[in-house]
């Protein structure tokens, strides 16, 4: 950690400390952190090492980061997942921006609510195999309960517990981490959050105005600061989850996933079936595939090959370079590792030089 860092994070910890704009973007409320599980500096960071720990898998090869690297949004890239054991995930892994703000938690499953809880399905799911944890619990935690860094921070994140090296313990720092993957600061929050006018292209700004209009209606379904199904956050109303089809063929209805850094998350669906956003919208503008289940606000329209351009030019606009690039959030294991690669330069100002500045949210999140 850097000294910036340290020093913000003292800053939250100490006894009424002020909260500080820094730590939230601008326009996001106060996650949800269940009262069993509250959020500390030393859990978060011990969310994160665990989160990039390849011992948590049965057969040691696989990590959460396995599936949800940093620099693609926390997915990886395949239109399919790819366990511990090789075998194949019926749907693709899902970006972890904003996790902590989704009404619901996976492609299709609304009754699946909690970071705590959800963390159980990639560890013990057998079908298909993910990290293969199940009936290789003790031989874990011995892998755990073996290396220093646990020791020393186990009993830091659950200071009033005999026996904190737990796998429950593990998952509740995991989830911890998981709430601190808050993305919202990318060329359009500049624009709008920031009034910087320049923070996006013309086209970018065209490509915005089609995105919310009543022909396209993207922004009926991807609403909100994630840009995304419904959202919950502290003090806010218990919204319930949202699943709908969207056009995809063989029905089923799905949760409407986040476009925040849609450009680094390719391919698209929770099958993978489209490679570019090209072909995404390309799908809603032949209305999708007619199944029974279609939302209506999917329908279908035209657009001259240039206000395709600008539409895309605007899901650019939604790529956050920091969250992709900031160490704080990068393989603790390994931090003299480089960090992800830059992205292709593309209108919407993706690409474009980071400021370089870590931004700081492990510990209390607050808004500003
Ligand atoms: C083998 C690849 C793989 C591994 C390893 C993996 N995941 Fe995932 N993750 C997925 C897939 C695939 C989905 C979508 C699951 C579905 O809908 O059935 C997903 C979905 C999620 C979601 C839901 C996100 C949302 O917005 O709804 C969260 C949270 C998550 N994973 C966290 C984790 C954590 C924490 C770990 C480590 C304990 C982990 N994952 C390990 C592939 C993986
Ligand atoms: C009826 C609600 C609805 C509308 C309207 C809608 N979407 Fe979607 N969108 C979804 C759902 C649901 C999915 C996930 C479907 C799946 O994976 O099978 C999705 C997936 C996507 C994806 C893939 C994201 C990923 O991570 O894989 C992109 C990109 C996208 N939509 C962009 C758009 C754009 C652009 C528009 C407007 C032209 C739009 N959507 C309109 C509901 C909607």
């Amino acid at each position: 950690m850097n000294g910036l860092a340290a020093l913000f994070l003292a800053a939250l910890l100490s006894p009424g400390a002020v909260r500080t704009a820094a730590v939230l973007p601008p326009g996001f409320p106060e996650p949800r952190v269940p009262a069993g599980n509250p959020m500390s500096p030393d859990k978060v960071e011990l969310g994160r090492r665990l989160f990039y720990d390849r011992r948590l898998s049965g057969n040691g090869t696989q990590s959460c980061a396995s599936c949800h690297a940093q620099g693609r949004a926390f997915t990886d890239g395949r239109p399919r997942a790819i366990g511990s054991t090789g075998a194949t995930h019926p749907r693709a892994a899902m970006s972890l921006a904003n996790a902590a703000y989704a009404a619901s938690l996976t492609w299709s499953d609304p009754s699946v609510r909690g970071l705590e809880e959800q963390a159980i399905v990639p560890l013990n799911n057998e079908h298909p195999v993910e990290m293969g944890a199940r009936h290789h619990e003790k031989e874990i935690l011995a892998r755990l309960r073996a290396e220093p860094v646990y020791r020393e921070l186990f009993p830091r994140a659950f200071p009033a517990e005999p026996e904190p090296i737990t796998l429950a313990n593990a998952r509740r720092a995991i989830a911890s981490f998981e709430r601190t993957l808050v993305s919202g600061d990318s060329p359009y929050d500049r624009f709008v959050w920031r009034d910087d006018p320049t923070a996006i292209s013309e086209s970018a700004r065209r490509g915005m105005a089609l995105f919310f209009s009543e022909k396209l209606a993207c922004g009926s379904c991807h609403g909100g600061l994630a840009f995304a199904g419904p959202a919950v956050w502290r003090g806010g109303p218990a919204t319930a989850p949202r699943l709908v089809n969207n056009g995809i063929a063989g029905a089923g209805r799905f949760k409407i996933p986040t476009l925040r850094n849609v450009a680094a998350t390719a391919p698209y669906m929770h099958d993978g079936r489209y490679a570019t956003l090209d072909e995404v919208l390309d799908h809603y503008a032949r209305g999708g595939d007619r199944n029974p289940e279609r939302s209506k606000l999917v329908r279908g329209f035209e657009l001259t090959p240039e206000e395709k351009c600008d539409v895309v030019a605007f899901l650019e606009s939604l790529t956050d370079e920091e969250f992709l690039r900031n160490p704080a959030l990068g393989d603790p294991w390994n931090e003299s590792a480089p960090p992800p690669g830059p992205l292709p330069p593309g209108e919407g100002g993706y690409g474009r030089k980071r400021t370089g500045k870590p931004r700081v949210i492990g510990g209390v999140l607050a808004a500003p």
